[in-house]
């Protein structure tokens, strides 16, 4: 039995065509269909929805429904969601509702075919309707500019609504043949695993000693058979670490310092949104797809910049997702760091009579200048084995 069912339905319907056959013979059938090259985030969504991370979706979201989400994070028929999934164009050409047509894939060479679409819609956005989803989805604060914004806004208003069936995962099985995971896979080996609870983490990072204890901690204080590390392996902003050194990073650090079969290493191909508070809530319902029964928030959770509130990722939860929409369980973490008076990583608020001066704390561009000059960040700070990855992959860009 599941151990915790997937969001809006009993069994996780994945959208990826895994009989071979049919496979075949609709790629078959793509090739002679109206194609459009997708934006990458139009791809992203695609690969989600074909590995079942956002069951119960059948396909691109209508105007209505996304605009429902924005503003109510539930569609027209009431299925709780926080974030539009959209199939946005800048030209429909032409393109009309009734139409089957193929989405090809803007990140593989050649641009093969990703999905087959069947259109019930072709509608656009009007430039209030774009501001509002903007605000309500992103809430970028005016005094930034913001990626995830920028990103949304490139793609065109045109929206192409309807089901889809994915033909394949995209680069991300050819470029991560160990991380990459649909929803289904990881069930599965949770399932072959018999973990019953289930702890999922979040990154788009290398994880530090604050990271790797935080996972402890919550494994510990939840009683988890299991940690799955859950790695964003799509595209970043610049800057970022690329998803094969954070990949090569978190092995490493698997390996040395968790015990033997009790943390997952794996990852899924979807963009970032850098949407804080709804993104996180996006991230819950997809670790409850692929079977986890609970989730770290921690500080500053996909955010960017200082556009969110450092526990805005949290307080979502309490104060804007209703009783009973999801069932897995927030795991919230306070600023975690290493406590130069105890000797350990602590949370923060949970370590009496320290100040700020008591921890160990550096800021995200302080380790990238370390690590760019070849230097290792404290040992209370980050792992030496970490480091050493890190060290060389900012040593390969300076080449
Ligand atoms: S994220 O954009 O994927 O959320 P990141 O990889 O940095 O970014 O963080 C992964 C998870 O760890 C998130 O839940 C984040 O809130 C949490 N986190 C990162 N650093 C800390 C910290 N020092 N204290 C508490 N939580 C943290």
């Amino acid at each position: 039995m599941a151990i915790i069912k997937p969001h809006g339905s009993d069994e996780l319907n994945p959208l990826f065509v895994y009989d071979t056959a049919e496979n075949e013979a609709l790629q078959k059938e793509a090739s002679g269909l109206t194609s459009i090259l997708v934006s990458s985030a139009t791809a992203a969504n695609a690969v989600m929805m074909g590995a079942g991370y956002f069951n119960p979706l059948t396909g691109y979201m209508n105007k209505a429904d996304a605009l429902s989400v924005a503003n109510n994070m539930k569609t027209t028929s009431g299925l709780f969601w926080p974030t539009p999934v959209l199939n946005l164009v800048e030209n429909a050409g032409s393109v009309k509702a009734g139409d089957r047509i193929a989405l090809k894939d803007p990140n593989v060479e050649g641009n093969p075919v990703l999905a087959v679409m069947d259109v019930e819609a072709v509608e656009e956005f009007s430039d209030e309707d774009m501001a509002l989803i903007s605000e309500k989805v992103y809430a970028p604060s005016p005094d930034e500019a913001h990626p995830g914004v920028d990103a949304f806004n490139a793609q065109g208003k045109v929206i192409l609504s309807g089901p889809i069936k994915v033909l394949n995962f995209s680069y991300f099985q050819d470029e991560f043949p160990d991380t990459f995971r649909t929803a289904v896979e990881i069930r599965n080996e949770i399932a072959e695993h018999g973990w019953k609870k289930v702890v999922a983490f979040q990154t788009r990072n290398p994880m530090h000693l604050a990271h790797e204890e935080l996972c402890h901690m919550a494994m510990d204080r939840l009683g988890c058979d299991g940690l799955v590390i859950h790695m964003l392996l799509g595209k970043l902003k610049p800057g970022d670490i690329p998803a094969p050194v954070r990949d090569a990073a978190i092995r490493k650090m698997v390996e040395l310092y968790f015990p033997k079969n009790s943390a997952m290493v794996t990852g899924y191909g979807f963009d970032m949104l850098y949407a804080g508070p709804r993104e996180g809530v996006l991230h819950a319902v997809f670790r409850q797809n692929m079977g986890a029964t609970h989730f770290i928030v921690g500080r500053d959770h996909a955010g960017v910049g200082d556009h969110y509130g450092a526990f805005d990722a949290q307080t979502i939860f309490d104060n804007e997702v209703p009783a009973g929409a999801l069932d897995i369980e927030i795991f919230k973490a306070d600023h975690t760091a290493y406590s130069k008076k105890l000797g350990k990583v602590m949370m923060m608020c949970e370590a009496e009579n320290h100040t700020k001066d008591d921890f160990v704390l550096l800021s995200g561009t302080k380790v990238r200048e370390m690590l760019g000059r070849g230097e290792a960040p404290p040992k209370e700070f980050s792992r030496p084995e970490v480091a050493d990855i890190l060290i060389s992959y900012y040593r390969s860009i300076a080449k």
